[in-house]
């Protein structure tokens, strides 16, 4: 009974702070001050509570593309970049195969798949009239044609904070990609985990930000937590400010490291949460410097070209 002893032998008196009120605090992320608390702290483990933002290192290419440049080993190009992010964008198998269990990182997992770079269009090859015939299906888009590719308790075994799924708003398969979100959703809300909607361009679609507002507000409406899609030059700061959860942009294809800081820059400045950036940082020609470059944008309140001198600098020492 060391309890009730301690009771009547300690020296202490009781402070009970009757002058002081309890707060009652808000929370840092955009549209998620109604969670709950696991919910809440996993994506605090994602965005920096200081900044607001988060720098996610996207790497799960492999699971529609293969081996493509820079993510040949994994070991080799990614595990430096590490410590420099806030969270790891990844497939379940390069997960176990290759990430220590001892990171601090969160962990955002892909949740969508089952089709890939070469899925065959749907094409109908028959005769008519004895000769040979071949009809394919405009905007067919078969990469659309996914699957979730996850379920939920190997998610909380591999501890995501995040899971990523691929929507394809105005493709052919719009409503089943939209289907994997929404019981991606129901699945995650019962542990608290986040679900990121990843705006998937089709062939047919044009990059505008009429686009882009109409397929993020229609994922943050169904229920995502977070939304991922792409920079626009003109007029990004409609698309965040018409969507009521955090938006993180995607690299997109490699572009000179200069232009990948400003498009970074810009995107924070006009509402974004931060960058979700794989090819820009893994295929630069200096990956290392290229990460800490992208953290001087996003965290540490640099302008584009000072972090660039800073990646010249770290890539020429
Ligand atoms: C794959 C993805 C990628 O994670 C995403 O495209 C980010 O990578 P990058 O910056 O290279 O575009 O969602 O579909």
């Amino acid at each position: 009974m060391a309890d009730l002893d301690g009771t009547q032998t300690e020296k202490k008196e009781k402070e009970f702070h009757t002058q002081t009120p309890q707060e009652t605090p808000g929370f840092f992320l955009k549209g998620s001050h109604q969670y709950d608390w696991g919910l809440k702290n996993r994506l605090s483990r994602v965005f920096n509570p200081k900044t607001g933002r988060t720098i996610m290192l996207a790497f799960d290419h492999g699971y529609f593309m293969g081996p493509t440049t820079g993510l040949e080993r994994v070991d080799q190009t990614i595990l430096p970049l590490e410590p420099y992010c806030d969270c790891l964008m990844l497939t379940r198998g390069i997960q176990r195969s290759i990430i220590p269990a001892s990171t601090q990182k969160a962990v955002a997992l892909r949740a969508s798949g089952g089709t890939s770079m070469v899925s065959p269009d749907d094409v109908w090859e028959g005769e008519l009239d004895g000769k040979p015939l071949k009809l394919s299906r405009p905007g067919y888009e078969p990469l659309s044609y996914e699957d979730t590719a996850v379920d939920i308790e190997d998610a909380l075994r591999l501890n995501a904070c995040v899971l990523a799924v691929q929507v394809f708003i105005g493709s052919q398969h719009e409503r089943r990609s939209l289907q994997n979100m929404t019981k991606l959703i129901d699945a995650a809300n019962r542990y608290g985990i986040a679900v990121m909607g990843v705006v998937a361009v089709g062939r047919a679609m044009a990059r505008t930000a009429q686009y882009f507002r109409l397929a993020t507000r229609i994922m943050a409406e169904l229920g995502c937590h977070l939304v991922k899609c792409y920079h626009t030059d003109e007029d990004f700061d409609t698309i965040t400010s018409c969507c009521p959860v955090p938006i993180v942009i995607a690299g997109g294809k490699k572009r000179p490291e200069l232009d990948a800081l400003k498009m970074a820059y810009d995107a924070c400045q006009q509402g974004a949460s931060g960058v979700d950036m794989g090819r820009n940082i893994f295929q630069s020609d200096a990956p290392v410097p290229m990460m800490k470059a992208v953290r001087g944008v996003v965290h540490e309140g640099l302008k584009p070209e000072e972090a660039y001198q800073m990646y010249q600098d770290l890539k020429n020492a």
